[in-house]
């Protein structure tokens, strides 16, 4: 192990550089116009795990972005078998003039590398397949079995990536999965995340007359299709924050003492949240404290309201039809399919007349938990704890990596979920950027990761 860290320390420039050079890839999975970027990000990786000496490399093509796989088997069928799982995708960089450097021209200031994709996710596989690199070179081998699967439509809701999964389940048989795409609780401290929120993501369209009208010559007897979506949606939540969709809570149960106090233990405090998102007050569900609301308990959100007049200055007309993205955090056993079913049947009993509306599923996930006493998990705690010299926490986290679900319900394992994220780094937002010091880090926890794994009985 110690020759690959040592690899790790006279190759700290070069991984950087190379890193910079995945960066400068705008794999936008939701653009069409970055359909050939995205591919042929997907094609530089597969190129680089080959130079890495990754003995199978695999471009499988899809319906939307191609899967990156990649598979080095020559620890032997006595050894543990790991999946690694991360995406190559992004997200989109607006709004562009927010940005202080151009998102796909990496730039490091203050031990920080800003890109889009810098800390979600490329930054965090680069982690791992630099690793992988120094295992490889330095050891002569890997002390585990390991597969690599990369996807490029992670953000758009792993469309292709759920039936390749369930499709290819007996090839991607192993003993658990990693994958670093989540935060750490706190710079310094590194953690475990074992659960993750599902989500069901919807429009919700209404239509009133047949064209937009002058609010003077039909305003009172025609029907306003904004001011009845505004009515729909305020009918989904009550004064204490609670989503008052029937069933919506169905199969949702209390967290048990234990798990309570072990996570209100973190000491997430409201003043934390307050003093970090500028807001003056926390939100959310009474009678829940703030790790709860974000971890734990389901949410209903508004994402975007479309209709009606927005432009300068003041024009008097009775819109024809307005549109609202929905989207709800999901926690088990809530299940996005059934959530969007009821929200479908919601917004038609409270849909007022004179409009219509229609309810279109876009996409979602399942939420998953991941049983703590997975022998992979101890691995995980050893790496990290040796590589942070702090104690590794435990912890949920509120958003959605939808293929995890699969990964314990299509191939039966449970996933490590090891990030070297920081939930200030501004995934999704300008100025995206990925922590120098975790991004060392990270690697070495990663090399640790790998050969504890090689352990795994003895855990
Ligand atoms: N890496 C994130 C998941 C995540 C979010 C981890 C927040 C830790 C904190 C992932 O890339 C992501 O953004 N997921 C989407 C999923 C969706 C598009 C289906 C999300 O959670 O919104
Ligand atoms: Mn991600
Ligand atoms: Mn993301």
């Amino acid at each position: 192990m110690n020759q690959a860290l040592q690899f790790l320390d006279h190759h700290d420039q070069q991984a950087l550089d190379e890193l910079i050079q995945l960066l400068r890839h705008p794999s936008v999975s939701t653009d069409p116009a970055r359909r050939d970027a995205v591919a042929t990000c997907a094609g530089w990786l597969g190129d680089h795990l080959r130079q890495i000496g990754m003995p199978v490399v695999e471009i499988h093509p899809t319906a939307g972005h191609p899967i990156v796989y990649a598979e080095h088997l020559g620890a032997g069928p006595d050894r543990p078998t790991v999946l690694m799982y991360g995406h190559y995708d992004v997200q989109p960089v607006d709004p562009l003039p927010l940005w202080t450097n151009d998102p796909f021209d990496p730039t490091i200031r203050d031990g920080k590398i800003f890109a889009r994709g810098a800390t979600d996710d490329k930054g965090q596989i680069w982690v791992h397949i630099k690793a992988l690199q120094a295992m490889l070179a330095a050891e002569g081998g890997l002390p585990v079995n390991v597969k690599l699967l990369i996807e490029g439509e992670e953000e758009i809701g792993s469309p292709n990536l759920s039936p390749f999964v369930r499709e290819q389940a007996a090839k991607l048989a192993c003993d658990a999965v990693v994958v670093s795409d989540t935060a750490m609780f706190a710079p310094g401290r590194p953690s475990i995340v074992y659960g993750l929120r599902g989500l069901a993501y919807v429009e919700i369209h209404v239509q009133g007359p047949n064209r937009d009208l002058h609010s003077g010559s039909y305003g009172g007897p025609v029907r306003n299709p904004l001011n009845a979506l505004c009515e729909i949606i305020a009918s989904m939540k009550d004064a204490t924050g609670r989503v008052t969709i029937d069933g919506f809570y169905d199969g949702v149960p209390d967290l048990s003492d234990v798990e309570k106090a072990a996570l209100n233990a973190l000491g997430y405090s409201e003043d934390r949240l307050r003093s970090d998102v500028g807001v003056p007050a926390a939100g959310g569900e009474a009678g829940y404290s703030i790790v709860e609301r974000l971890w734990t308990r389901p949410t209903l959100d508004v994402n975007g309201i479309l209709g009606g007049f927005t432009g300068e200055g003041a024009k008097t007309v009775l819109p024809a039809k307005a549109m609202a993205k929905v989207s709800m955090r999901l926690v088990p056993h809530q299940q996005h399919t059934e959530i969007v079913e009821k929200i479908t049947a919601h917004v038609s009993k409270v849909t007022p007349e004179g409009v219509t509306s229609e309810v279109i599923d876009l996409h979602g996930a399942d939420p998953v938990l991941v049983p703590l006493d997975a022998p992979a998990l101890k691995a995980a705690k050893i790496a990290l704890e040796e590589t942070y010299q702090q104690p590794c926490l435990y912890q949920r986290e509120g958003g959605s990596i939808p293929v995890v679900e699969l990964f314990s319900s299509a191939l039966g394992v449970p996933t490590v979920l090891m990030g070297f994220g920081l939930n200030n780094e501004n995934a999704h937002s300008p100025d995206e950027h990925f922590s120098l010091e975790n991004f060392h880090k990270g690697m070495r926890a990663a090399v640790r990761f790998y050969h504890a794994m090689a352990r795994l009985d003895a855990l």
